[in-house]
Order: structure tokens, then C-alpha cells, then sequence
């Protein structure tokens, strides 16, 4: 039987990950996926405003929030396995994949591996683009720091990029909310997931598959995942929407939850009006 509520707990894959599970059993689902190193709370905001109308989960990637870490090295087609493993057991067929930053690099490899699974994509503050040389070093320096001066330096360094200028006088809470987040993440898990990111594939040769309803959104002040990488993606996905969020940087569900949601909502009417079929290209 369905169990709903928050911090449910489910065994995949040999770990046990946790979970909200909110709204009609029978209505089209809508899963929401964390960025890094957040945990599935960050996207409370979105659950409240969708859970009448939508059945939505909300769940911690392996090692963040309350999910095991399980054992072993982490990449993004393991978060990607955890999550078909996780709708399996939730008896959930197709979904509404809603990702922020990681979140959405996990959502966009999850389409392009089993694109009859996913009903429509939310792609908010993310990129199609592996790491640059660059961009890999920056993480293995990342790691070094984190092992010579802690999480909290870490977690400081972190805040000062994902958030809009404006948000530092104004969104104290939410700054904190994130601290917490980020301080309550395993140093493993930071190193496992710092790696995983590293190491992900390009989802940009793949984008023009994309055959269901898309919606970028980005935070305008968004210095991780800018505009100009929603802007690539958005060209290239035949049915996609792209929208800025003022007031926001890389956080934007966080930041400026009324203009996030307003668009969401808009969104998940189209899609839970229409449920759009998707063509299954690459069904492997
Ligand atoms: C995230 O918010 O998930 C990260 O900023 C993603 C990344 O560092 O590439």
C-alpha cells in the first residue's frame, strides 16, 4: 500500500533513500531532484503549491539528506538508476522529471536513456555541457579545500556564488536554509558527488530528441549555470519554454519562489492538461 507524507523511507538498489510522497495517488506525477549539496527540502516551496493537483515527490539523491550514500563510487548514471529504480517502486510508469542544477543533469540523462518515461522536463538552472579541463581541476581543488579547512569555509564559499547580490541583505533565511543544507552533507559525499560531477557526460548532442514539453527556467543573476547555457539548451529543445527569474541567482526556487511557481503552475497545467506522448528514439 501507498504510504504518503514526509521522510518516507524506500529500499533500491541496496540503500535506503528517502522520500515525500504528497497529493492524489492517480494523478500525473511530478518528481522533484536537488541540486548539490542540497537535500530534497529545497524544493518544499514547489510541493505545497503543486500537491493538490499532482501526486509529488520530493527525494534526497543517494547521500544527501537522509539517503544512504550506499557503497562505491558515485556517478550520474547511478543517481540516474536510483531514480527509475525509485519511480519503479513507487509504481510510477511517467513523471514530470523536475531538476535544479545537478538535479537537472540527472533529468536530462534520465530522458535521453529512457525518454518514454518522462513526461515533461523542468530544467531549472542547469547546462547540457560536461566540465571543462578546467572546470574538473577547479573540483579536485575543491576537495583538497574542503579536507584542509572544513565545511563551513566550504559552505561560505558555496553561498556567495548561488545566490543574487540582492539576496544577501534580503533572504537571510533562505541563506541559511541552504547553510544548513549544505553543512548537514557528508564531507564523503561531497568528495563522491565533487567527482560525479566532474566526471558527467554532455547531454547537448542530445538535446534535439527531446520530444515532450520543456520548461528552462534560470535565475538572472545566476553565476553557476548562467543564462546563456538555459539560452544553448533552449534552442536546441524543439518544445521548450524558457523563462528568467528576477530577483534570483542560481537558487531561484529558493530565492523567488512567487515568480518560480507562477511559471511552474502554468507549466504543469499545459502538461497535466495535454500529457504529452513522448517518441521513444533510444529506449535503452
Ligand atoms: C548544483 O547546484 O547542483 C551545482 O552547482 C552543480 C555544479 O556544480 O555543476
Amino acid at each position: 500500500m501507498r504510504k504518503t507524507g514526509n521522510n518516507l523511507s524506500m529500499t533500491i538498489n541496496n540503500l535506503a533513500v528517502s522520500y515525500n510522497d504528497h497529493g492524489p495517488e492517480d494523478a500525473p506525477a511530478v518528481i522533484f531532484i536537488h541540486g548539490f549539496p542540497f537535500n530534497k527540502s529545497s524544493w518544499d516551496r514547489q510541493v505545497e503549491i503543486l500537491k493538490d493537483d499532482f501526486r509529488v515527490i520530493a527525494y534526497d539523491v543517494r547521500g544527501h539528506g537522509n539517503s544512504d550514500p550506499g557503497i562505491g563510487e558515485f556517478f550520474i548514471e547511478l543517481f540516474v538508476n536510483d531514480l527509475f529504480r525509485m519511480m519503479d517502486k513507487l509504481n510510477i510508469e511517467r513523471a514530470t522529471l523536475c531538476g535544479l542544477s545537478m538535479g537537472g543533469y540527472i533529468a536530462l540523462s534520465a530522458i535521453v536513456k529512457h525518454p518514454q518515461r518522462v513526461e515533461a522536463l523542468l530544467l531549472s538552472d542547469t547546462q547540457c555541457t560536461a566540465d571543462t579541463a578546467e572546470g574538473k581541476e577547479k573540483r579536485m581543488m575543491t576537495i583538497e579545500n574542503i579536507k584542509k579547512t572544513g565545511v563551513e569555509n566550504f559552505a561560505d564559499a558555496s553561498i556567495k556564488n548561488l545566490f543574487a547580490s540582492a539576496s544577501f541583505s534580503e533572504k537571510i533565511k533562505e541563506i541559511d536554509e541552504v547553510r544548513e543544507m549544505i553543512l548537514n552533507t557528508s564531507k564523503q559525499t561531497l568528495f563522491s558527488t565533487l567527482v560525479a560531477l566532474a566526471d558527467r557526460k554532455e547531454t547537448c548532442s542530445r538535446l534535439h530528441e527531446i520530444n515532450c514539453p520543456v520548461l528552462i527556467m534560470v535565475g538572472k543573476e545566476d553565476k553557476i549555470t548562467p543564462l546563456a547555457a538555459a539560452k544553448f539548451m533552449h534552442e536546441k529543445i524543439q518544445d521548450s519554454t524558457l523563462r528568467m527569474i528576477a530577483h534570483a541567482g542560481h537558487v531561484a526556487n529558493i530565492e523567488n519562489p512567487d515568480s518560480f511557481n507562477y511559471q511552474l503552475t502554468k507549466f504543469m497545467d499545459l502538461v497535466g492538461k495535454k500529457r504529452f506522448c513522448l517518441s521513444d528514439t533510444d529506449g535503452n
